[in-house]
């Protein structure tokens, strides 16, 4: 199982996550990226987290596996 983490300490609102993940990811009041607990796990390790996490600039986006 993977979980989507975002590192809010890091997160600079660049939304390119959101071009990967339209469905998956979602934004605070203040235009931070958060993810849904609902949507955040995923069986599979995927492209498209795969190109989240490496297009994210700030290293926010984070896929961690449990
Ligand atoms: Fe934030 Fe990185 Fe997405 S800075 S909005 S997690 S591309």
């Amino acid at each position: 199982m993977y979980r989507i983490r975002i590192d809010s300490h890091h997160c600079q609102g660049h939304a390119r996550c959101l071009s990967f993940l339209p469905e998956t990811v979602d934004f605070d009041d203040e235009g931070y990226a958060q993810v849904p607990e609902a949507k955040s796990r995923h069986a599979e390790m995927t492209d498209a987290l795969r190109q989240a996490v490496a297009n994210c600039p700030e290293r926010a986006f984070q896929v961690v596996e449990e």
